[in-house]
């Protein structure tokens, strides 16, 4: 198969694909699915609005003949998409993809973590964000106890993945977490990732007043260990690493609001409906699905798959105002996945 490179506007090419492949989830994160709104009669998607597991392998190998070499599985919840394995498996077969990675909040990976490692899976990150239960159990919107999540943490790490721990801070909710995670962290050898908190969707409420920067976190961090930077390890990753000087356990950073990164950015996300979005905060999405539900050839998704990219000039972090996110509608991250 002929591989190809394509690059968009700001000759950024494209590397990455994001699929999300379902909007629920069993959390209610303060920050990205808010009770309130997403309350019991919220209205999910119906499975036939849905990307099926043939449709996403079809996509996927036509965005690996356009240069991704990397995917990861989303969600809301990924997990809670039946047989998921099932669809990784079909994955790893793709001809050019090189690395699958699966984003979750790790409820279920007791369940699951044996199936995901016989389909192949190497990778998980999973989100946590503080170890005192108060503390996350009101983030979790479920009053999930921390402990839980550090078992299936111990769990997947017992199974072989190798695992990354997502924590986004939020200033006066759970900064007083930041230096016990990284202990924990530490102690565990799990790379910990400090997540600056974004303003993605519309409904979390977000200010530039509530994001503690990575400047904040390292100055914090310096009082209890030694950091030193590790070099980026491919053009476009999202993380900055350092390495506590004791140790071969690193820590990282997403600074998506204080050094945002989207001149590398070069990641497409497809929602879990099937529409194709060139930035996690975008407001539209070209309409993928009913391109292939109306029997275009691979050829013709190809082309408008090409098409998108080559048009996308797209960096909303770089450009990012305290008005600038209050101003459009965004899409949410749980339809999204980050
Ligand atoms: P690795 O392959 O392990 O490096 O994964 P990752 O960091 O790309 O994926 P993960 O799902 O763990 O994402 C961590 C955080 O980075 C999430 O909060 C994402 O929303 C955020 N993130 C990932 N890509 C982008 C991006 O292109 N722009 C912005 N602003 N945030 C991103
Ligand atoms: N800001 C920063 N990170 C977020 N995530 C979800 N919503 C936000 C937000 N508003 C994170 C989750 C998970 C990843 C997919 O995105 O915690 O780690
Ligand atoms: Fe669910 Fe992840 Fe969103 Fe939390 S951040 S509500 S776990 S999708
Ligand atoms: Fe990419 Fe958009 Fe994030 Fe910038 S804000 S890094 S363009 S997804």
């Amino acid at each position: 198969m002929m591989i190809q490179t394509i690059h968009d506007q700001w000759n950024r090419p494209m590397r990455d694909l994001r699929i999300s492949v379902t909007d629920r989830c069993n959390f209610r994160c303060t920050y990205c699915m808010p009770k309130e709104i997403f309350g019991d009669d919220y209205a999910f998607m119906p499975k036939s609005e849905l990307l099926s597991y043939e449709e996403i392998e079809r996509f996927a190998t036509i965005f690996a003949k356009l240069g991704v070499k990397k995917i990861r599985l989303t969600g809301g919840e990924p997990l809670m998409r039946r047989d998921i394995d099932q669809l990784i498996k079909r994955l790893y077969t793709i001809d050019g993809i090189e690395d699958i990675g699966l984003t979750t909040n790790g409820m279920l990976l007791k369940q699951y973590g044996k199936r995901l490692l016989d389909a192949g899976l190497k990778r998980i990150n999973i989100s946590l964000d503080a170890l005192d239960p108060e503390v996350f159990g009101q983030i979790n919107g479920r009053g999930v106890s921390p402990d839980i999540i550090l078992e299936r943490i111990e769990y997947a790490k017992q199974l072989g993945f190798r695992v990354k721990v997502n924590m986004v801070v939020q200033k006066g909710l759970n900064d007083n977490q930041i230096v016990p995670m990284a202990k924990y962290c530490k102690e565990q050898q799990l790379e910990l990732r400090f997540i600056e908190f974004m303003d993605v969707g519309n409904d979390n409420a977000w200010s530039f007043k509530k994001v503690i920067t990575k400047k904040e976190i390292i100055e914090l961090l310096s009082k209890e260990f030694v950091l030193d930077e590790v070099k980026k390890d491919y053009f476009g990753e999202v993380a900055t690493r350092y390495r506590y000087d004791d140790s071969d356990t690193q820590v990282g950073f997403i600074t998506s609001v204080s050094e945002s990164f989207c001149s590398s950015c070069t990641r497409a996300r497809l929602s879990s409906d099937g529409k194709l979005y060139t930035c996690l905060f975008a407001s539209n999405g070209f309409d993928l699905r009913s391109l292939i539900r109306s029997d275009a050839t691979n050829e013709e998704l190809e082309e408008a798959i090409k098409g998108v990219w080559q048009k996308r000039s797209d960096r909303y972090s770089d450009e990012r105002t305290e008005n600038s996110s209050k101003k459009y509608k965004k899409i949410n991250m749980s339809y999204i996945g980050g």
